[in-house]
């Protein structure tokens, strides 16, 4: 903590804000490669969740670098710095009691440890969107890859730039293996009973 900042405590605090909504706080964080479909199946979850009357929030990559983090590049440095900046708005976010869904390619363990620390890593369900290269390069959804090959890009995840594969992900969805519903069952599966919901 900086020199002179001393941390003040609300009366409204992280149990009030859960009891409240009826249901824990928690960080679903989704991490692999562009057009790995993080997006897609974070957004069928938190659909879900609403649905159940879960208070959900989603950040998403693409919407974040065009506002909070517009200033970040693709180098490691400004995607550790991205992650940091994401990780501390998550933390706020579980504070204040909601479900965050966030889907970053966030391709360094490092980072992704380091979002544990600033959540607390009871309050990570780290899930990795586990589809290859050649089938997110065949997808190619946004033209990404092929300006990649061209050299248009550089540092692009998986051709250019690395991703380390998670080791030890509470949840690994194999997008070659599941459809979208698959997967998204597979997710509220592990999560809903670890909410605690108490609904009428
Ligand atoms: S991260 O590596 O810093 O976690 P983030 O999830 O915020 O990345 O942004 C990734 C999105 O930016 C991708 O979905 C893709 O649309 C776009 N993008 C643009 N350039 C690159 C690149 N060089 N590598 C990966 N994604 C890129």
């Amino acid at each position: 903590m900086e020199k002179n900042i001393v941390k003040h405590s609300y009366t409204v605090d992280k149990i009030s804000q859960s009891k409240l909504k009826k249901h824990q706080s928690v960080l679903l964080w989704f991490t692999g490669l562009s057009g790995s479909g993080k997006s897609t199946i974070a957004n069928r979850v938190e659909q879900i969740l609403h649905e159940k009357g879960i208070h959900t929030y989603a950040l998403d990559g693409d919407n974040v670098r065009k506002g909070l983090n517009n200033d970040l590049s693709f180098s490691p440095e400004d995607r550790t710095e991205n992650i940091r900046r994401i990780a501390e708005t998550a933390n706020l976010m579980i504070d204040a009691g909601l479900v965050v869904l966030a889907a970053f390619v966030s391709p360094y363990r490092k980072d992704r440890e380091n979002i544990r620390n600033i959540v607390g890593s009871e309050n990570m369900i780290e899930i990795y969107i586990n589809t290859s290269v050649e089938e997110c390069e065949r997808r190619d959804v946004k033209g990404l890859y092929k300006k990649a090959r061209t050299g248009e890009i550089k540092n692009m995840t998986g051709i250019s730039a690395p991703y380390e594969a998670p080791s030890h992900p509470e949840i690994e969805v194999k997008t070659e293996e599941l459809n979208v519903d698959e997967a998204t069952e597979q997710i509220i599966n592990f999560l809903y009973p670890k909410l605690n919901h108490q609904h009428e």
